[in-house]
């Protein structure tokens, strides 16, 4: 049996987990977004609370239940996810795995539905979203011990995520291979490799999300530590 050392490695620790979609609104009932179910995000939640740690997630818009013993709070936007992460820190350790949507709508989304009018769809004008993950990567002060991002690829997976490591300033990247074929967007099991900064990659086993979110814990927890 693990003694209580091994059952609660994240004890005293305060762990930062961002998880879900963004949603940017156009008007009341339209809006932009990255696919994402949040599955993966909330079971990191859920481990490291098993882990001993106290977690906050900041989740967006999922249909999942709020972890037990966590502290949730619930964003919709790109810039409110960002306004609760900086008001949720100090963290030991944050873990970015939200898909935060990139752009949104320039101008601030309507009061009332847009309607069609016969002449075709007025033209969409967009605005970059805060880099969450790299605001909070590249602080000089109140900056995590541990800042985790993650990288959802279609092609050149290791490539891309080595390339954002470095961008972003963050500590670890977990990729993953979204491709159709794979079914991880949505899906039980993810595939991942943990890509650290010295460009080394390391490739774990299919497994369920439970399974993917516990392991990652564990191995936080030892990076945390060291
Ligand atoms: N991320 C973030 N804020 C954003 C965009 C991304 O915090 N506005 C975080 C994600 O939560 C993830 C990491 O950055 O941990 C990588 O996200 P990804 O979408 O893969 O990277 P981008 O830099 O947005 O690049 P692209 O979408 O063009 O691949
Ligand atoms: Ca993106």
């Amino acid at each position: 049996r693990p003694g209580p050392q091994e059952a609660k490695p994240l004890a005293g620790r305060r762990v930062l987990v961002t998880s879900g979609p963004t949603h940017e609104p156009i008007d009341p009932v339209r809006y932009i977004a990255n696919r994402s179910s949040g599955r993966q995000g909330h079971a990191i939640a859920t481990a490291a609370a098993q882990a001993g740690a106290a977690v906050t997630l900041v989740s967006g818009p999922v249909s999942l239940p709020d972890p037990t013993g966590v502290d949730v709070v619930h964003v919709e936007t790109a810039r409110e996810m960002l306004s609760a992460v900086e008001a949720a820190l100090p963290a030991d350790i944050a873990i970015f795995a939200a898909a935060v949507a990139d752009w949104r709508p320039e101008v601030e989304a309507a009061a009332k539905k847009i309607k069609k009018d016969g002449s075709g769809p007025a033209p969409l004008a967009l605005a970059e979203n805060p880099d969450i993950l790299a605001t909070i990567a590249k602080r000089s002060e109140g900056r995590p011990s541990l800042v985790v991002g993650f990288a959802a690829e279609t092609d050149s997976v290791l490539d891309h995520a080595r390339a954002k490591i470095a961008r972003k300033g963050c500590d670890l990247i977990v990729a993953n291979d979204v491709s159709a074929e794979g079914g991880v967007m949505g899906g039980a099991e993810n595939t991942v490799h943990l890509i650290s900064r010295d460009g080394s990659v390391e490739s774990w086993p299919r497994a369920a999300k439970e399974e993917v979110a516990r392991r990652l814990v564990a191995r936080f927890a030892e990076l945390a530590e060291g």
